[in-house]
């Protein structure tokens, strides 16, 4: 009777302690943050003017190769790069990225927001004051109907598909390597170099390599969509993606450091099973040993 006093003394604390003080540390060590907001409710006005349009595909070739070639490549279009990396990064403090699946990777609403005002669609306006101005000119002197057909222009020469690492190419290797990817070659360094990317951001951001790890699925969910959530005051600039190709950064970053992720979750069942079988057994073993005792 009393082991079973004590045990019952035992359970309840273990569960007072699991209930009231498991939750309790979760919520301070990952705090709530909003969900991803894939609408970018915050640009919402600042661009009613030219979501309320139709773009015009033909008429924005002409105004983003006149506005935009001279610093950004589209290489499926023919329009290279001005200069190499290394020059572009030295003039602008990083490598502008190629154009030819911007209107694939971001969300339209987005992408007029950051042609009008890239600091401010991008939410580091607080890196740009002291006469500091952001390297790529804002457009808000445009009309409306032009911001709008460039956007146009953009949707209609994105490609269809895209593996998971080309988006993660043209929406983050300008600033971030993962070397994991490709250790041999190097090829998935960051295009801009180290130097510069650390004078225009203030640190060098780091390799993804193994941040699906040590930040987790969660964590990315919301702050790739949003980095001042998590990091206030941070250099990150928000990158705007929609959710389809922020799914797929972050499925890249998975096959590049968690690539045994599958294997692992095939083995539990097994191993459950392993388990019950050599319980079987197990207990099978104790009855024929007992049996001659008793
Ligand atoms: C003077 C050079 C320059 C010009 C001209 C320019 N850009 Fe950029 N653009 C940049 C740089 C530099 C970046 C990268 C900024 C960063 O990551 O902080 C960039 C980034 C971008 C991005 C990425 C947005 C994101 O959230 O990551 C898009 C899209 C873009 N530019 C579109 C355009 C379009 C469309 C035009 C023409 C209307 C244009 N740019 C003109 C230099 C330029
Ligand atoms: C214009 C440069 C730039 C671009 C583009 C960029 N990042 Fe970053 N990123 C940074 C900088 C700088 C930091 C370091 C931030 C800090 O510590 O304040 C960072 C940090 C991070 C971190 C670490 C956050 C943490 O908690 O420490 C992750 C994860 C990340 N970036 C993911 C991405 C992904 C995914 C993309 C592409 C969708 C991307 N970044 C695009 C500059 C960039």
């Amino acid at each position: 009777m009393k082991e079973l006093k004590v045990l019952a003394v035992v359970v309840a604390l273990t569960l007072i302690t699991y209930w009231g003080v498991e939750p309790f540390a979760h919520s301070q060590m990952h705090p709530h943050v909003d969900a991803a907001d894939f609408k970018f409710k915050d640009l919402k006005e600042d661009v009613a003017d030219v979501t309320s349009l139709k773009g015009n595909a033909t008429a924005g070739e002409a105004l983003v190769t006149a506005n935009c070639t001279a610093c950004h490549s589209i290489k499926t279009k023919g329009y290279p790069e001005i200069m190499d990396h290394a020059s572009s990064a030295a003039a602008y403090g990083v490598t502008p990225p190629d154009l030819g699946s911007a209107g694939k990777l971001y969300d339209a609403s987005y992408l007029a927001a950051f042609i009008k005002n890239p600091a401010k669609a991008s939410q580091v306006e607080h890196k740009f004051v002291d006469g500091r101005t952001h390297p790529m000119p804002g457009y808000d002197w445009m009309q409306p109907q032009e911001i709008a057909d460039m956007v146009a222009y953009l949707q209609s020469i994105a490609p269809e598909e895209m593996s998971n690492k080309e988006v993660f190419t043209d929406a983050c290797q300008r600033c971030h390597s993962i070397k994991y990817a490709d250790m041999q070659k190097g090829t998935m360094a960051a295009f801009t170099p180290d130097d510069n990317i650390k004078a225009y951001m203030g640190k060098l951001p780091p390799d993804l390599s193994q941040h699906i790890k040590s930040r987790g699925h969660e964590y990315l969910e919301t702050f790739i969509n949003k980095p001042q959530k998590h990091l206030e005051g941070t250099a990150m600039p928000r990158v705007g993606l929609n959710e389809e190709s922020q799914a797929q950064v972050i499925t890249y970053l998975e096959e590049v450091g968690d690539s045994s992720k599958k294997q692992r979750e095939e083995l539990g069942p097994k191993f459950l099973i392993y388990l019950v079988i050599f319980a079987i057994f197990a207990i099978l073993w104790k009855k024929s040993k007992w049996r001659d005792v008793h």
